[in-house]
């Protein structure tokens, strides 16, 4: 068998075990539109740059999956289970590193108290994978201990602020740094 026949296989084989891959396929665009229209909730759109080391080199090719419950805190059809979830992209960061997707503001999960969030699961080959969350400024269920972790750039809570621009969508910036493996 064929290596990309083999890939293939291992990927239907994740999908069929109801996990959804983590690594965007190669030729994934850098701006994506994860949630269809007409899906409730407020429009938000997340850009961002990806960096090497020095926080300044942008990374081109960067594999970036992420993913978000719905506006009721699901993440698919009444499951919290994250494993598999509806409202989710794969992107590739451009030649300025530069990632965009459009999408809407998550909810947090029913029953819990757990700040809003977008998983980021960032990956690059020779670098060390970063995964993280992004939380929104302003949710009531981000605690002090969530606030004072979210300082460190280690942290997988990233605090951010999501303002309305002039049409009333949500913006959002996520800037990432990766560190050499
Ligand atoms: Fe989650």
């Amino acid at each position: 068998m064929k290596l990309c026949s083999v890939l293939l296989v291992l990927a239907m084989a994740s999908v069929c075990n109801g996990q959804a891959p983590k690594i965007a396929p190669a030729d994934a665009p850098s701006m994506i539109v994860i949630a269809p229209q007409g899906e409730p909730g407020e429009s938000l759109i997340v850009t961002g740059r990806v960096f090497g080391p020095d926080n300044a080199t942008p990374l081109k090719g960067v594999s970036i999956y992420v993913y978000h419950t719905d506006i009721r805190g699901y993440y698919s059809a009444e499951t919290t289970n994250s494993s598999n979830p509806r409202l989710r992209g794969y992107i590739r960061t451009d030649d300025q590193g530069r990632y965009e997707y459009r999408t809407i503001k998550p909810g947090p999960y029913p029953q819990a108290r757990v700040p809003a969030h977008i998983h980021y699961v960032v990956s690059a080959p020779g670098y060390r994978e970063k995964v993280f969350e992004i939380v929104f400024e302003g949710d009531p269920f981000i605690s002090s201990d969530i606030r004072e972790k979210a300082k460190s750039e280690e942290s997988m809570f990233s605090l951010r602020a999501a303002r309305p621009d002039d049409k009333g969508v949500l913006r959002c910036v996520q800037d990432i740094r990766l560190k050499k493996e």
